[in-house]
């Protein structure tokens, strides 16, 4: 991948691997990531996110348009929300920009250097309750390419260690999956993002199933992201929590309805169009 990568033809990723390799500067990556068979030699500094680009990014699936020219930016090392009303478009808007959903336009990421990480938090994770995996061993599967069954490398024991205690996870680690609180499983989403550290971090209703504990971890990690310079991409209905956190905010509702500073943005009149508008009324 070049510095300047455009994402209409070369999508970066797929869904909760949509990791692009680049080499890491917390205690938590300086093990070299080795998902795509390459150890990652460490080269850039800390953070230093790209700079993302939407331009006229359309989207229809059958005869339903998703998304209509959705033009936007957000710069390097910002905490970037996308806000609107459910079936607005912003999980589409993701997945476009992660490889899983076809579209018109153009995405373009613009790497300070050599390309990074990409760590995806998805909205929700499916899966069956039954399912005899513990966190360690989904940490595993999401984290390292020997199959999960193999158990944990030593190489990722240290890295998922830290990260769990990262989000007050780390005495859980034995835990089915299924037997976690919709929070806890949550925290464990937002943990396996950490691995390897990346630049670009994109967090589909990061905050959705956590209590107030959680918040504050959730909190406390965005503060540590906009001191090392990530660029954070960033879906959240919780419009408080946006105005405090975000250094910009787009309203999404199949279009941009509004981009600016969340003083700005987030003010009575433009919040009632941004929800009062149906998606799919015709234009
Ligand atoms: N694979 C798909 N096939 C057909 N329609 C889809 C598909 N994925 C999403 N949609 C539709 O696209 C629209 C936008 O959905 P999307 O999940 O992007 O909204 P959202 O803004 O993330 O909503 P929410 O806030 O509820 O998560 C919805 O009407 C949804 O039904
Ligand atoms: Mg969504």
């Amino acid at each position: 991948m070049t510095a300047k990568e455009t994402l209409s033809e070369s999508p970066v990723g797929a869904g909760l691997l949509a990791k692009a390799s680049s080499q890491s500067t917390s205690s938590l990556n300086e093990i070299p990531h080795s998902r795509a068979g390459r150890i990652v030699a460490p080269s850039l500094p800390q953070g230093l996110g790209p700079t993302l680009d939407f331009a006229e990014v359309s989207l229809t699936l059958g005869r339903t348009t998703i998304l209509d020219q959705v033009t936007f930016q957000v710069q390097p090392g910002s905490v970037h929300a996308l806000v609107g009303p459910n079936g607005g478009g912003k999980s589409s808007l993701i997945k476009t920009l992660l490889g899983q959903m076809p579209h018109q336009g153009r995405l373009s990421l613009q790497w300070p250097g050599t390309p990074g990480t990409i760590g995806y938090v998805p909205q929700a994770l499916e899966f069956d309750r039954g399912l005899p995996m513990t966190v360690d061993d989904f940490m595993a599967a999401m984290c390292q390419r020997r199959p999960a069954f193999l158990g944990l490398s030593k190489h990722y024991a240290a890295a998922i260690g830290e990260a769990l205690e990262r989000v007050g996870m780390q005495d859980k680690r034995k835990r089915r999956m299924g037997a976690l609180s919709g929070g806890e499983r949550q925290r464990v989403l937002l943990a396996q993002g950490l691995i390897p550290a990346p630049q670009l971090l994109v967090l589909d209703e990061p905050m959705s199933a956590l209590d107030e504990a959680g918040i504050q971890v959730f909190e406390r990690l965005l503060g540590d992201w906009r001191r090392s310079g990530i660029t954070v991409l960033w879906i959240e209905h919780d419009l408080e929590a946006v105005g405090r956190l975000a250094d910009r905010v787009t309203g999404l509702n199949r279009r941009v309805l509004f981009d600016a500073a969340p003083k700005q943005a987030l003010t009575p009149e433009r919040l009632l169009t941004l929800f009062s508008t149906h998606p799919r009324s015709p234009a």
